[in-house]
C-alpha cells in the first residue's frame, strides 16, 4: 500500500521540485550550519504555505489605480506557531514571514539518548492558546514520541485546531502520531524509509538540532 493510500488526507507531502531540491542540500553532510539554517527557514515557509491553504477568506473592497474591485483577504484568524525546542526554533522565522501576526509558544522537549523517550523541560504558551489555530513545528518526526507529547500538551491546554509541520518523517512516526491524535493534520517534505537502531531517520539528515546550532 502506498503512503497516500495508507495516510489519506491527514498527511500532506510538500514535494514541490524546489522543496525536493532544497531538501537534498539539507540532507548533505557537507552542508554548513549557516546554509542548513537558511534551508530550514525556507522549507518552513513552503510548508506554512501548504498548511495555511484552508484559511478562510473574506471579501474586501480595494481601490486600485484604475477602479474599485472586490478582492479576497485572510479573515482575522488567530494563529499560533509552537516550535518543539530546540530544532523547531529553526522553522519559526520562515513561518512568521508568512504569518507575521501569529503568536509563538515554546515547548522544550529532548529525547533520551538511550530510551528515546521524550522529556518535557519547558513550556510557555500565549495566554489565549486554546482559542488559536496551532501549528506545531519540528524538522524531525522519528518515533513520534516528541510530537505526540507536544500534541497531548496542547490538547490539554484546550487547543482544538492542531497541525504538525515537519521536514523529514519516518513512516513509524507518522503512524504513531495519527493514532495518538485522531484529528491532527501532518505536513512533511518527505517520508523516509524508516529508522536505524538508534532511532535516527534513514536516510534522514542526522541530528537537526545539532546541525542548526552547530553543537556537534
Ligand atoms: C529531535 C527532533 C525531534 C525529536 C524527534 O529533537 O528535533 O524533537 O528528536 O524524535 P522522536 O520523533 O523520536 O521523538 P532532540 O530530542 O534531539 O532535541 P533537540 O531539538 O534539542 O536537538
Ligand atoms: N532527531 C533528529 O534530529 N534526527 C533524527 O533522525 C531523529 C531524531
Amino acid at each position: 500500500m502506498s503512503f497516500t493510500e495508507e495516510f489519506g488526507t491527514r498527511v500532506t507531502v510538500v514535494d514541490h521540485p524546489m522543496v525536493q531540491h532544497k531538501l537534498a542540500i539539507l540532507r548533505d553532510e557537507g552542508t554548513s550550519s549557516k546554509q542548513f539554517r537558511e534551508l530550514v527557514r525556507e522549507l518552513a515557509l513552503f510548508e506554512g504555505y501548504e498548511a495555511t491553504r484552508d484559511l478562510p477568506l473574506e471579501d474586501v473592497r480595494v481601490k486600485t489605480p484604475i477602479t474599485e474591485a472586490t478582492c479576497k483577504m485572510v479573515q482575522g484568524k488567530k494563529l499560533a506557531i509552537v516550535p518543539i525546542l530546540r530544532a523547531g526554533l529553526g522553522m519559526v522565522e520562515g513561518m512568521l514571514e508568512l504569518m507575521p501576526a501569529a503568536k509563538v509558544g515554546h515547548l522544550g522537549m529532548y529525547r533520551d539518548e538511550t530510551t528515546h523517550e521524550p522529556h518535557e523541560y519547558y513550556a510557555k504558551m500565549p495566554e489565549d492558546i486554546a482559542s488559536r489555530e496551532v501549528l506545531v513545528v519540528d524538522p524531525m518526526l522519528a518515533t513520534g514520541g516528541s510530537a505526540i507529547a507536544a500534541l497531548h500538551y496542547l490538547r490539554k491546554c484546550g487547543v482544538k485546531n492542531l497541525k504538525l509541520a515537519v521536514i523529514v518523517a519516518a513512516p513509524e512516526g507518522i503512524r504513531a502520531v495519527l493514532a495518538a491524535d485522531p484529528e491532527v493534520q501532518v505536513f512533511t517534505c518527505a517520508i523516509d524509509q524508516g529508522m536505524n537502531e538508534a532511532c535516527y531517520i534513514v536516510p534522514g539528515l542526522g541530528d537537526a538540532g545539532d546541525r542548526i546550532f552547530g553543537t556537534k
